[in-house]
């Protein structure tokens, strides 16, 4: 047997008793239905945590995360969780939310290999050659790599944007916006990268 992780069994506990505590209802609540208005397709890094940077309990935002917050078109994963939200929770807004300092951006262009991620990470590639020459430019590598940060989101909120999921929620005069964010590990701060689409025709 290896350790049981008691400690985080008595987290539990105790998190569980402060929330009916705070709120004797709380679970029955949940337990009935969630009806978050917010899809959250953030990075799997332990240091974003997207209930506690928007500050939200659960319940209040659906959550899919994966190396990089990548939204690619063939992803099951990432699709089966798009669809859930847009078509049955019928979330308001769907947040991409990058950060700045992503491992996984910068593994993505650092020519090193390291087996199935080096190919998860492609679309990264993708963007980068896209914007090469404005990213050369950048001489700073961290900052070119936060550079590359945002052209991911951006290119993330694209894809959201165009899928089959969100243009048929649209023609059906579904209110869904699509946002483009990103997480400052420095100071908690999410700055709104301006690119969100709310229609079919404004991206
Ligand atoms: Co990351």
């Amino acid at each position: 047997m290896g350790k049981m992780l008691d400690n985080l069994k008595a987290n539990n506990r105790a998190w569980a008793t402060r929330k009916v505590a705070a709120d004797p209802d709380f679970f029955k609540r949940l337990v009935a239905q969630q009806t978050p208005e917010y899809l959250w397709i953030g990075c799997s890094d332990s240091r974003v945590p997207a209930n506690e940077i928007v500050d939200l309990d659960p319940g209040e935002l659906f959550v899919h995360r994966n190396v990089a917050n990548l939204a690619p078109p063939q992803d099951a994963n990432y699709l089966s969780v798009l669809q859930f939200a847009v078509d049955v929770l019928k979330v308001k807004h769907i947040l991409v939310v990058g950060h700045y300092g992503c491992g996984g951006v910068a593994a993505a262009v650092d020519g090193q290999r390291r087996g199935l991620v080096d190919h998860w990470l492609h679309p990264i590639r993708e963007v980068y050659a896209e914007n090469r020459e404005t990213l050369e430019a950048i001489a700073d590598r961290p900052a070119m790599l936060n550079r590359l940060c945002e052209l991911n989101v951006m290119r993330q909120v694209k894809n959201v944007a165009s899928d089959v999921f969100l243009q048929e929620a649209w023609a059906r005069g579904q209110d869904i916006t699509v946002h483009g964010w990103v997480y400052s590990l420095e100071n908690g701060l999410v700055t709104d990268l301006n690119v969100s689409i709310a229609s079919s025709d404004s991206g």
